[in-house]
This record gives structure tokens, sequence and C-alpha cells, in this order.
């Protein structure tokens, strides 16, 4: 671990000092429909921590897509490290996405790859020399369990070893910003608390982090500030708020 974490310290550029997400007055709808988050603000400073919750139906995958730039909303501002998402242009896109490390509630793996080349993606598209690739997708899939699993392609897989390939490709391209929606869904508490650790060195280092969750116990053991849906509105309650209601 502590090779692989002294890759990532070397590539976390701390550029700025915007937040890493700025959401000003955003509400978004599908469609025609009724309006699922309103006037949502928030900042993510740089090198923070937070859990989102909320429960389920509550708007989180909504909020998540809407900073992985997955969904338009359909009114507001939204930032992406210092940038107004809405005045991009399309060739911008494609870098900014880059920094961006994606754990989705569905996994959405190849399943014509094994777990190797499935985590390996990122740093090919990335351009990494295939001679460095393996060895850090191989340390990779051994911190989170999956040594026995290398080759293994995600049918074979069972829900959670599908999980733990989903987080090893997020964060294998040392991401500036890790976003993983219920990334402890499917996976014993021992393997999540790995996974937990994992996200918190990242952080340590420099990645901004969000993950929603509805796994309390995980919420009032790390203890993070929290991002709180509940009736399309957004609450942002403290460390120090939390520990009062613990
Ligand atoms: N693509 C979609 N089209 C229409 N409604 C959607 C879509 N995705 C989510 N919703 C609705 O938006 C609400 C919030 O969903 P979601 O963001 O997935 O909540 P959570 O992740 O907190 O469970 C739900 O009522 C859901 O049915
Ligand atoms: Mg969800």
């Amino acid at each position: 671990m502590f090779t692989l974490l002294k890759r990532f310290s070397a590539s976390v550029r701390m550029n700025d000092r915007e937040p890493v997400v700025r959401f000003e007055n955003v509400g978004m709808r599908y469609g025609q429909g009724p309006e699922i988050l309103r006037d949502i603000r928030f900042d993510l400073e740089p090198g923070s921590f937070h859990f989102l919750t909320g429960l389920s139906g509550a708007g989180k995958s909504t909020l998540l897509k809407l900073i992985y730039l997955a969904h338009r909303p359909s009114r507001g501002l939204i930032r992406l490290f210092g940038r107004d998402v809405a005045t991009m242009s399309k060739d911008e896109l494609p870098n900014l996405r880059r920094r961006i490390g994606v754990v989705f509630q569905n996994f959405r793996l190849l399943d014509h790859l094994s777990a190797i080349d499935n985590v390996a993606l990122p740093l090919r598209i990335a351009g990494t020399r295939k001679s460095k690739i393996r060895e850090q997708v191989v340390e990779l899939l051994h911190w989170v369990g999956l040594e026995h699993q290398l080759n293994a392609r995600p049918p074979v897989l069972s829900g959670g070893e599908q999980q733990r390939v989903a987080v090893a490709r997020a964060v294998i391209n040392r991401p500036s910003l890790l976003i993983a929606d219920e990334p402890t869904g499917s996976i014993d508490d021992r393997i999540a608390m790995r996974i937990m650790h994992l996200f918190e060195e990242l952080n340590k280092v420099g990645t901004t982090v969000v993950i929603a969750t509805h796994n309390e116990p995980l919420v009032e053991r790390f203890g993070h500030p929290r991002l709180h849906l509940a009736d399309g509105a957004l609450e942002v309650i403290s460390e120090v708020a939390q520990r009062r209601l613990a």
C-alpha cells in the first residue's frame, strides 16, 4: 500500500483554492416530472471528505450524476474545478471527466474484460506505459482482496467482488475527485472498512471524496461532514453537529 500511495501523492494536483465542486441554486427534474432536487447549494473544498445521505429515492444518485456530468441541471449553476460546466465546450469535457473517479451504483464493468483489464482501462486511456500498468493494477486488486480473481470476468464474480473491481477502477488513476455511489452496498463489513480506509488514504494525499451511502454505522464511525437530502433539499451537517447528534 505504501508504494501505491506514494504514486498517488505524486500526482494528485491541488491546483487552486477554488472549490472542487460548487452548486448554486441547482434544481433538477427528469422530463416534465416533479423537481427532485430544489435550490441545492454547497461547496466541496479541495481535500474535503463528505458523506451524502438520504432515504432511497431522495436524489443521491441524481446529485452525483450532476457532479460527474452525466446529467445537466434543469436550473442553477454548477462549477467543477472552478469552471462553469454550462459554458464548457464539448472538447473540454473528457479532460475534466478524467480527473473524476466514479464508483457507479450498478458498477458498469465491461463483461468481456477480466478484472485486471477493467481496472487497467483508465490507465490505458491515459497512455500509461504497459509495463507499469500491470504492477499497479495487481497491487490495488490485492488491496481490495481480489488477488484470487485477477483474470475472472465480471459475470462470474459475486456482486461484492464486482463492486470491489469498480472501486479499484475508480481510484487507479488517482482522481482529483472521487465519487462513490453506495460503494459498500454489496460487501461485508470487513471489506467495507477496508474500502473506506482506501478512500481515507486517498483523501489524505489530496483527493476530494464524496460517498453516497445509507450505511449509518459507517457514517457515524468515520464522522465526516454529511450532505443530507430530504424532500428535495440539501442540508450540510458539520462534523461537530454530527457528534452532538450521535
Ligand atoms: N432517469 C430517470 N428518469 C425519471 N426519474 C428518475 C430517473 N432517475 C431517477 N429518477 C427518480 O428520481 C428520484 C431520485 O432518484 P435517485 O437519485 O436514484 O435517488 P437515490 O439515489 O437517493 O435513491 C426517484 O424518485 C427516482 O424514481
Ligand atoms: Mg442511488
